[in-house]
């Protein structure tokens, strides 16, 4: 890959790029479900702006640019619901985004003490199932996304990390 990829939180400088990344990447869940309003193709810059600055954020970078993201937030329950991860097409099947899920959950379970760890995918999004299983993440239910599209919920204990690929 020439260049190492670095995963770090993310800043302020960060969010425009993390909203272009996100726009670009969500196009093949949009084709899979035939609806191009899935959330986080309607999220606003100010949106994802704000969720740098109270949100666990996570970046992968290439040199200056961004090329991955994640972002976890602890919710009323204690759990941290995980969302939006996301690497660009061009440098998927690295391991990224396993790398991204790490990161993310260490931040969430050390800096803002989550116990558990809860992530949404689309029902029909099989990779991203594949991912999560392989990383520890069991099925617990199913919800309706705001967009109307049928989710899978997945959890994980904090601390019970499965070896990865
Ligand atoms: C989901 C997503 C973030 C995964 O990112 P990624 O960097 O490709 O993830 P990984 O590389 O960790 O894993 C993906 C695949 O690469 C494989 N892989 C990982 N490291 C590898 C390596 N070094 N060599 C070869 N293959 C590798 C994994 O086994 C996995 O294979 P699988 O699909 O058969 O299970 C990315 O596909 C994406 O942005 N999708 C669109 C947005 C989306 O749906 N996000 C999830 C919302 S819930």
């Amino acid at each position: 890959m020439g260049m190492s990829v670095i995963i770090s939180e993310a800043t302020d400088q960060d969010a425009e790029q993390i909203f272009k990344l996100q726009y670009l990447c969500f196009q093949s869940e949009a084709a899979l479900y035939g609806n191009y309003r899935i959330d986080p193709l309607v999220q606003t810059l100010d949106s994802v702006r704000q969720e740098v600055a109270t949100d666990c954020v996570f970046v992968a970078r290439l040199g200056d640019e961004v090329i991955g993201s994640v972002r976890g937030a602890v919710t009323e329950d204690g759990a941290a619901s995980i969302s939006r991860l996301c690497v660009h097409p061009r440098m998927q099947g690295h391991g990224i985004g396993a790398r991204l899920l790490r990161a993310a959950e260490a931040a969430l379970a050390e800096e803002r003490g989550a116990k558990k760890f809860r992530l949404h995918t689309g029902h029909r999004s099989e990779s991203n199932l594949r991912l999560y299983r392989r990383v520890g993440y069991e099925t617990v239910g199913t919800s309706e996304g705001t967009d109307g599209v049928p989710m899978i919920v997945l959890e994980k204990k904090a601390g019970s990390y499965a070896a990865t690929a």
